[in-house]
């Protein structure tokens, strides 16, 4: 059953309540599977997101107020809509630095926090045109294919090293000694972040960041993020005015948007929003995408027999891989006006969960899509998103995906 949200003129509304609250039942228990919060369905939220699609693609959720789409055409069709508002609530930050502590510490803090929360405003993820468009520019010149693949020697020695030392040890935690210390140091060495005795502290406040972006976030994890929003901020001031100060040509892409900024191209706050955006969004997806990806290789041990046996199959394995369990699985948008989309219409002002994860399985789009196969005919999957914010990383992240050295070397 379709929820009353929709349709339903004032007037027929109490002839309407046994239809309404038979929604609301069906809607509980649909959404007591909808979980994101839980450690069951994040460990296989697949047979949720079928149902949800089946019964109700277009799913209005009563206890958050939002939205939760999973058919690949719904997401698509706001995906290539560009008046969908990619802000999230961020304009609802709370002006905290307005108010007078007695403790002068705490309010030096309320204001950093104030501070660092409006950056977030900059991240050029929750822009709209025109400014969204200067940004992609200014950042365009550093995810070229050409700057890409120059750096594939410097990964592939990386990976190499790490591979070598699990060979050595006879053991590897695929996160801990791989994809992460491989992530970091790739996304590093682009943005010019000198990692040296920090690479620790700023991991871990990359993560408390990054596991915020999400949906139902718990009250406790948004303000850790919160905490690490601060360090992060005050972290990349001091190095952005350490590479000004610096008179060498510096090839990297902190660098280069100071020259932007010099050429009155980008302001202050653009500048260091961004750093922390991409040097945060850089390590989180990819390091989650070869785990997920390892994973799905080792539980299906003939698709990584095949692999091995031919590895002229690793483009469309990789694309496989980032189709079958891709690791961020929502993208959240706010309708800017009411939205009529299949029979729902969306209010102005409310929020929306695309939910890519489920999209990449709809049977619609992709035959079998329960199915991990890596001779699949590579389709347009949603992992990377679409559309005017699709991702910039995509060269690197499929780089990066999986090494060769580590495929050969993965035992069954
Ligand atoms: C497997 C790895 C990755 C995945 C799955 C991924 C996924 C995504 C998705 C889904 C979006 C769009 C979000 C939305 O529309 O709300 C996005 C945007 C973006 N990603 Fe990635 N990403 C990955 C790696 C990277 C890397 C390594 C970088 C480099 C720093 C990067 C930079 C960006 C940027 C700059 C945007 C914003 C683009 C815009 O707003 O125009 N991503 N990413």
């Amino acid at each position: 059953m379709s929820v009353p949200v929709r349709k339903v003129n004032r007037s027929d509304s109490l002839e309407a309540l046994p239809q309404i609250c038979d929604a609301i039942l069906e809607d509980l228990s649909l959404m007591m599977q909808f979980n994101p919060r839980s450690a069951a369905f994040r460990t296989n939220p697949y047979p949720v997101y079928h149902r949800l699609r089946a019964e109700d693609p277009i799913h209005y959720r009563h206890e958050k107020g939002d939205w939760i789409l999973t058919r690949y055409a719904d997401i698509m069709t706001l995906l290539k809509d560009n008046r969908i508002d990619p802000r999230d609530g961020v304009e609802r930050v709370p002006d905290d630095s307005q108010q007078n502590h007695p403790n002068h510490v705490i309010n030096q803090f309320l204001h950093l926090r104030e501070e660092s929360q409006k950056l977030r405003r900059h991240w050029i993820i929750v822009t709209n045109p025109p400014v969204h468009a200067r940004l992609r520019k200014i950042l365009t010149p550093a995810f070229t294919n050409q700057k890409i693949n120059a750096l594939e020697p410097y990964i592939q020695m990386k990976a190499d090293q790490m591979v070598d030392k699990a060979i050595t040890s006879g053991m590897l935690d695929v996160i801990r000694d791989f994809a992460s210390p491989l992530i970091v140091d790739t996304i590093s060495k682009i943005l010019g972040v000198p990692l040296e005795k920090d690479r620790v502290r700023l991991v871990r406040l990359a993560y408390d960041v990054s596991i915020a972006i999400n949906l139902d976030t718990p009250h406790i994890t948004s303000e850790r993020a919160q905490f690490a929003l601060v360090e992060l901020t005050q972290y990349f001031r001091n190095l952005i005015t350490r590479l000004r100060s610096n008179t060498e040509q510096q090839d990297n892409l902190i660098s280069m948007m100071i020259q932007a900024h010099a050429k009155g191209e980008l302001s202050e706050d653009e500048l260091l929003g961004n750093c922390i955006f991409l040097f945060v969004t850089g390590q989180g997806a990819p390091q989650h995408i070869i785990g997920n990806g390892i994973l799905a290789l080792l539980r299906h041990p003939e698709q990584l027999r095949l692999l091995q046996k031919e590895p002229t199959r690793i483009k469309t394995a990789i694309d496989e891989c980032l189709r079958y369990d891709c690791p961020g699985q929502y993208m959240i948008r706010r309708a800017p006006v009411d939205i009529e989309i299949g029979d729902k219409i969306i209010q102005k002002g409310q929020k929306i969960a695309l939910v890519v994860g489920a999209a990449n399985r709809d049977p619609a789009q992709f035959s079998e899509p329960d199915k991990f196969d890596i001779c699949r005919e590579p389709k347009q999957y949603l992992t990377f998103g679409y559309g005017m914010h699709a991702c910039m990383g995509t060269r690197l992240a499929q780089l990066d995906l999986l090494r060769n050295k580590l495929l050969t070397s993965l035992n069954n």
